[in-house]
């Protein structure tokens, strides 16, 4: 029986030669001229080893539902609010010192004597305000418009732990200065955790790291303050987007939902 001869597949898009350049003398053909003209670009070359493009363009371009406004904003607002508050922090970190003695002389520094000192610490102070204020915005948008309901309550939960987690972003803040105003109300902080029912007195030891309000204490505040906590927020972060990007937003609540007409006909 003669050999079946099978076509030959198409050649994939991203390997066909490129056209044959004008003023060459093969047309700029030949493997190793297409070789040479692979990955053009860098977002190309890094394509082809990744295929990230895909996971890219599946989380950006999406439809979104009719109606949606300015307050479907507020979750990205937050969200730059987060990412401006870790390159100051960054910086800030650069020149402070947790320890009790020098604390307050490093930040007097930042203020006063560093390049640009004062204007990042400022961004880094006036900007948690600003990320409180957002979440906050941002959760009552997600309330009000009920989009806390099913599919997405386990991303109001994830949004819960995040709104814990924005507020003890400050409280383990506010500490670090090491003024007399951050020193007092961190203690009032520290004893109003202690009274909470069941876990408060353990929260507040954990808090305090010893029996005594000192430098075991604002290490603590520290290392919870730059490393335990922003990394939290920003893998549930993560959660939160992938969410979103699955289950798309919530359309605004005074939006009736269409129904075919002809079904509509149909049921009269
Ligand atoms: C660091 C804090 C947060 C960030 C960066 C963040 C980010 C976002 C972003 C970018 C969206 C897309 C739509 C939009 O912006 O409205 C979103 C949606 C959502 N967020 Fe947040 N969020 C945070 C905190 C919260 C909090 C505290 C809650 C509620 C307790 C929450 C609940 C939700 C819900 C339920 C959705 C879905 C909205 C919809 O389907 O229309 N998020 N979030």
């Amino acid at each position: 029986m003669p050999k079946l001869k099978l076509p030959k597949p198409p050649v994939p898009p991203n390997f066909q030669p490129p056209p044959p350049r004008p003023g060459t003398a093969n047309g700029g053909g030949g493997p190793l001229e297409s070789a040479k003209e692979a990955g053009t670009t860098v977002v190309g070359w890094v394509d082809e080893r990744t295929s990230l493009s895909g996971a890219a363009r599946w989380m950006m371009f999406r439809k979104v539902p009719k109606g949606t406004n300015w307050f479907y904003t507020l979750g990205s607002a937050t969200m730059f609010a987060f990412l401006s508050q870790a390159v100051t922090g960054v910086f800030l970190a650069m020149y402070y010192d947790p320890n009790p003695t020098n604390a307050y002389e490093s930040a007097r520094y930042i203020t006063n004597e560093a390049f640009l000192g004062e204007f990042v610490r400022g961004m880094h102070k006036w900007g948690s305000t600003v990320m409180v204020i957002l979440v906050f915005l941002h959760m009552a948008r997600t309330f009000f418009f009920g989009a806390y309901k099913y599919p997405r309550e386990l991303n109001w939960i994830i949004g819960v732990v995040l709104l814990i987690l924005t507020m003890v972003m400050s409280f383990t803040g506010y500490l670090l200065p090491f003024d007399q105003r951050s020193y007092w109300a961190t203690i009032v902080g520290v004893n109003i955790n202690g009274t909470g029912p069941l876990v408060g007195p353990y929260l507040s030891d954990f808090l305090r790291a010893g029996p005594e309000f000192g430098a075991t204490t604002l290490s603590r505040f520290y290392a919870i303050h730059m490393m335990l906590v922003p990394g939290l927020i920003a893998a549930l972060i993560g959660l939160h987007l992938y969410l979103v990007a699955k289950l798309g937003t919530t359309a605004p609540p005074w939006l009736k939902a269409e129904t075919d007409p002809h079904l509509r006909e149909e049921q009269a």
